[in-house]
């Protein structure tokens, strides 16, 4: 597709009337959007055909002219899908490219096309199908996330490792435990998404610049025709509101946050160090001076498209914050952030699912991880309140010594000697080196949503249902 025609200095032909010449060069760069609108071609004619169809069957423009409009606007959308369009900067943008494009096609019934409707709800008619769409195809891609993350959580369900908090050994888990809180995460970033095309599923084509129009169109039949479940109800807030546009980049940027966090996540396990997960080749990459290197970048790039996205939100926000109603051309920067961020979202979603069903979990290197930094001292804890009927607070203090005693020994708690712990406490008999398995520690946490294999495979079960 070209991008821009030729040069000239005559008045916009679309609403050039009151207009002696031309405008600046530096006008017509600052005020064009067709460089980056051009991509709502699809939902601009879609909106156009439906508009013109109403305007036919309300008699206020010709069946005849209809007919002619609907197939120069088809014919321009195979024109614009072949790449056979020349797209120009002087007419702005994507909705006088298409109008201009279709008088030359079908002349002066193009000029009835326009009738009772106006460039601002025309943008908030095709912006808002645009994000319609990409809403739906969000909740597909986080639908398949959802699902490499289960098939993930079922095989590991059983495999241990150390849970974190403060990034320090914690309590052992399950890596199946740990893959099922990415599922509610992505759960509820989905479950916005659904909300989000709920919100924004309102026609805003008929609210014309901003007062309604005096010809009497059907707004319902539009709304009906282009799939939105009404026509909105004001039509001064339709053609200021971008809220669509800005709740999909929060939940782009909510979505980003987890997608990063995970990333992060994947950034520290591939470590030498860790080496509780390896990413293949397919998504790692080398070092171009350190031969034995293999680095995460997908997880890094994922990590850091989060910040892009974020960027866009607050652009958005901030542009819109100090806009008096209705309409205002600040408002023509909402599309890029859009884009962008849509774009960036799509690559991280895909990237990180590829990841998830890619990387060979370690198992042997998180269970002996999970046994380190004494993660079953709760579970020694616990075992004295039960068998000792000692008080919590006191079970903790014991087995602080135990741990104190175990590391000055440089051992494990499970290797310290019984009489050890007897001298710490007499009543501690060998029993209690059955719950100082990480094993143990984990089958026992059998709380709703705990760690025990048993409550992991009952949230895969439940999360199977609903995917
Ligand atoms: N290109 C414009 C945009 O993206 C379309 C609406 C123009 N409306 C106007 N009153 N100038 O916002």
């Amino acid at each position: 597709m070209a991008d821009d025609t030729t040069d000239t200095k005559s008045s916009n032909q679309m609403w050039g009337g009151r207009f002696a010449s031309g405008p600046d060069a530096i006008m017509e760069e600052i005020n064009a959007s067709i460089g980056f609108d051009k991509k709502l071609f699809a939902q601009d004619i879609r909106g156009s055909i439906a508009h013109a169809t109403m305007l036919a069957h309300q008699g206020i423009i010709s069946a005849d002219d209809k007919d002619k409009i609907v197939h120069g606007l088809n014919t321009i959308l195979s024109e614009i899908e072949s790449g056979n369009f020349e797209f120009s900067r002087q007419l702005e943008d994507i909705h006088m490219n298409v109008e201009a494009r279709l008088a030359t096609l079908i002349g002066p019934a193009a000029g009835r096309l326009h009738t009772a409707r106006s460039r601002n709800d025309q943008v908030a008619l095709d912006f808002r199908l645009w994000v319609k769409e990409e809403l739906e195809k969000t909740e597909q891609m986080l639908t398949g996330l959802i699902a490499a993350f289960l098939d993930r959580a079922e095989e590991h369900a059983e495999s241990v490792m150390p849970g974190f908090t403060h990034l320090q050994t914690a309590q052992p888990v399950t890596f199946g435990h740990h893959c099922m809180a990415y599922v509610e995460m992505f759960g509820r970033d989905r479950a916005r998404v659904r909300h989000a095309i709920e919100h924004l599923d309102e026609s805003p084509i008929g609210a014309a610049a901003l007062a309604g129009t005096g010809y009497p169109i059907d707004r319902h039949m539009t709304a009906k025709a282009l799939g939105f479940r009404e026509p909105t109800r004001n039509s001064i807030d339709t053609v200021s509101d971008r809220d669509f546009a800005i709740e999909f980049l929060s939940i782009a940027a909510i979505a980003g946050m987890h997608l990063s966090r995970l990333a992060e996540e994947i950034v520290i396990w591939s470590t030498p160090q860790f080496g509780f997960v390896r990413l293949s080749d397919a998504f790692s990459t080398g070092s171009s001076i350190m031969p034995q290197k293999k680095n995460p970048d997908a997880a890094e790039l994922v990590r850091a498209k989060t910040g892009r996205i974020n960027g866009s939100l607050v652009a958005l926000l901030t542009i819109m914050k100090g806009l008096p109603l209705a309409y205002s051309k600040d408002m023509q920067e909402d599309k890029e952030q859009v884009f962008d961020a849509a774009e960036s979202l799509e690559l991280a979603i895909a990237a990180m699912t590829g990841m998830v069903r890619d990387m060979t979990v370690n198992t042997a290197r998180m269970k002996a991880a999970a046994g380190s930094g004494y993660s079953t001292a709760t579970d020694l804890a616990d075992w004295l309140v039960r068998e000792a009927g000692l008080p919590f607070r006191d079970a903790h203090h014991v087995t602080g010594r135990a741990v104190a005693l175990a590391e000055s020994k440089g051992c494990d708690l499970a290797e310290l000697p019984l009489s050890d712990l007897q001298a710490i406490h007499a009543d501690i008999t060998d029993k209690v080196y059955d719950v100082l398995t990480v094993e143990a520690s984990v089958a026992s946490r059998k709380s709703f949503g705990g760690t025990a294999p048993s409550e992991v495979r009952r949230q895969i079960a439940f999360w199977r249902a609903r995917n």
